[in-house]
């Protein structure tokens, strides 16, 4: 797939997760064969600002990424357009608006999925990136800000009319927020309005269905979140014929490349919280879990932590890694 001249090499590609898609985890999962890593949501105020967390934090990116796409967050073109023109500085290869969240500390000050409410205003402001950015300029969707307002296929001819190069449709409304299933019949009919590529979400948890989702709503990309959370390995085809010895190994190479990335790239306080977070996750399905979680949480620094890690896995199963589908948040 094409978005405008970044070529998305593969199918599926990692969603973008805030406290999760961050530089060393996307980096890991672009290793694993996700086609194209998207930033967690960057605060368009933040950047605005020069807030140090939301610029060097959030917004960073390994150059292994490239291409990369950074993914804003905001209600107005006074923000959104100097912070998307600083995030395209910075290297960004494509520029994601998000118009999906639907926390309502977001929604309430018109940000996220709020931007769906009022499409002619959010024209404008869609208009104003555009014309300020010389990048691919993307956004993604939901499918409407509740039951009664079902607008995904309104909001992407707008975009497509502003020059928007690609729209990722999610499609859950705003009320939705992660419950219940993703109607993927809202993203064929999205594909079916606009002649820009679509991206499809929801509910993917493995290539093969990433692969139904294509084929079902006529997708060139499929994006996968909560069941790439803790299997960056669900982008690489080849996992899944390993036997449990060699999925063993491969998860343990993958640990062992995302573990020193964290403490590389985050301040410790911020770092043990991820190592802690993902090693939880890693371990998911393996024997001994729960008792293994207290400990690993207990732990008070990066040495600590790893030292109950290694200890763990050292002592797991290999053929037991029953991976639940969605990791445990
Ligand atoms: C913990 C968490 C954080 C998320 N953060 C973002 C974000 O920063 N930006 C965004 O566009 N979507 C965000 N999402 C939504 C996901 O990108 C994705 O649209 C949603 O999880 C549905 O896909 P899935 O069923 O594969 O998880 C987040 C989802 C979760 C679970």
């Amino acid at each position: 797939m094409l978005i405008g001249n970044v070529e998305v090499k593969g199918l599926a590609r990692l969603a973008p997760m805030a406290g999760i898609s961050n530089a060393a985890y996307r980096t890991v999962a672009r290793e694993c064969g996700s086609a194209l890593t998207t930033s967690e949501e960057i605060d368009a105020t933040g950047l605005h600002r020069k807030n140090t967390k939301t610029r060097y934090d959030i917004a960073k990116y390994l150059p292994e990424e490239k291409p990369i796409a950074l993914q804003i967050l905001g209600s107005n073109a006074e923000t959104l357009v100097p912070g998307a023109q600083w995030l395209q500085d910075q290297g960004a290869d494509i520029i994601d608006l998000n118009m999906g969240c639907p926390v309502q500390k977001i929604t309430k000050t018109g940000r996220g999925s709020a931007m769906m409410k009022d499409v002619a205003k959010t024209a404008k402001i869609l208009e104003a990136m555009r014309a300020a950015l010389t990048i691919p300029f993307t956004i993604k969707i939901r499918s409407g800000w509740d039951e009664m307002h079902l607008n995904a296929v309104e909001v992407a001819k707008m975009a497509e009319d502003v020059g928007v190069d690609a729209i990722t449709v999610h499609p859950r409304t705003r009320s939705q927020q992660f419950t219940g299933l993703s109607k993927w019949d809202m993203i064929s009919q999205v594909v079916d309005a606009v002649n820009v590529p679509v991206t499809g979400n929801g509910d993917v948890k493995s290539m093969s269905d990433a692969r139904r989702m294509a084929t079902e709503t006529g997708v060139e990309s499929v994006m996968i979140g909560r069941g790439a959370m803790g299997k960056p390995w669900v982008f690489d085809e080849s996992f899944e014929d390993l036997s449990p010895a060699g999925k063993y190994e491969y998860q343990t190479r993958v640990i062992n490349r995302h573990m020193p990335l964290i403490m590389e790239h985050f301040p410790e306080k911020v770092g043990l919280i991820q190592m802690q977070r993902h090693l939880s996750w890693y371990a998911g399905g393996r024997d001994r879990v729960r008792t293994f979680r207290v400990e690993l949480f207990g732990a008070e620094s990066y040495q600590e932590t790893r030292d109950v890690f290694d200890r763990y896995w050292a002592s797991v199963d290999p053929s037991v890694s029953e991976q639940p589908n969605v990791a445990v948040v």
